[in-house]
């Protein structure tokens, strides 16, 4: 793996700052994903590794098993597209990965370490300090304004009041939002609060960013902006695993994963990958 990915990302002015039509900016002055030397990783270690991963959900119509025993592994700097028909299991794994839901049976290690072996502070503390997450649906908190919603895992991480600010509107206005900063979820549209849910996910600085259909509601060239920005982190250091429906989307990543039926069926390089 090419050792100046997971160097550092310093982030450099690429793209000059201009603007797309959509006001998603290109280049960078929003901090960057945590360093290797920060987060213990060295590159191409293992970030996340299932075996033998399954789920059952219990209902009253029984017992329902959803994932049947996925074997899986990411290592630093990789970026990860999920596949698979509406109910494989998609959200269910990423769920699991993100620490939102347990496992059934199976493993799961995160940073090399077992979470079922974690305290619930000891997880906590793991999520907010390496995990980003974009929720399908959004998940923004409704009687907070965009700044405050995006700000909120720097309040997780005690990082100070004005840096918070700081950062958060840096975060939005990479992601074009900066008019609507004060604005609570309800006033924005759809696409804005998707844009401001990815702004959340990367405020934090996190090595892993696990995202759920963050272009579910997007437009095309909107979609786009948002996997221009994933790919320019990815290239500075940061892991994404990101689900989606569309495979103009999923052709941004390096790999991609299929899903179907609860089950890992494809696991592969993405052949004609596109490039911002
Ligand atoms: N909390 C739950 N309780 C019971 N069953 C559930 C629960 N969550 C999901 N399921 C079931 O698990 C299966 C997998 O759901 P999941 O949300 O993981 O699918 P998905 O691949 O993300 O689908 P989509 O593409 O529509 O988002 C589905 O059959 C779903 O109905
Ligand atoms: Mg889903």
């Amino acid at each position: 793996m090419d050792q100046s990915q997971n160097e550092g990302p310093e982030l450099t002015q690429k793209g000059a700052e201009a603007k797309g039509q959509n006001g998603i900016q290109n280049g960078s002055q929003a901090s960057a994903p945590a360093k290797g030397k920060d987060n213990g990783l060295t590159n191409g270690e293992a970030i996340i590794q299932t075996e033998e991963l399954k789920k059952t959900y219990y209902t009253d119509a029984g017992a329902l098993e959803v994932l049947h025993g996925v074997d899986f592994e990411i290592k630093s700097a990789e970026f990860v597209a999920i596949m698979g028909p509406s109910g494989s299991g998609k959200s269910t794994f990423m769920n699991i990965l993100g620490c939102l839901d347990v496992p059934t049976s199976g493993t799961y290690k995160l940073l090399g370490e077992s979470v079922g072996d974690l305290s619930p502070d000891q997880l906590a503390h793991r999520r907010n300090k390496f995990l980003g997450f974009v929720f399908q649906g959004f998940n923004l908190l409704p009687r907070a304004d965009l700044l405050e919603n995006v700000a909120m895992p720097l309040l997780y991480a005690k990082v100070p009041g004005a840096e918070r600010n700081e950062r958060a509107r840096a975060m939005l206005d990479r992601v074009g939002l900066t008019p609507w900063v004060h604005h609570r979820p309800s006033q924005v549209s759809g696409g804005q609060q998707q844009r401001a849910a990815v702004a959340r996910a990367l405020c934090g600085s996190p090595s892993l960013v696990l995202a759920d259909e963050p272009t579910g509601n997007l437009d095309s060239q909107t979609s786009d902006e948002i996997m221009k920005l994933f790919c320019e982190l990815n290239d500075q250091g940061l892991t994404l695993i990101v689900v989606t429906h569309e495979p103009d989307v999923a052709a941004y990543a390096k790999r991609l994963v299929r899903f179907h039926d609860g089950r890992l069926v494809h696991d592969g390089p993405v052949s004609d990958r596109r490039r911002p």
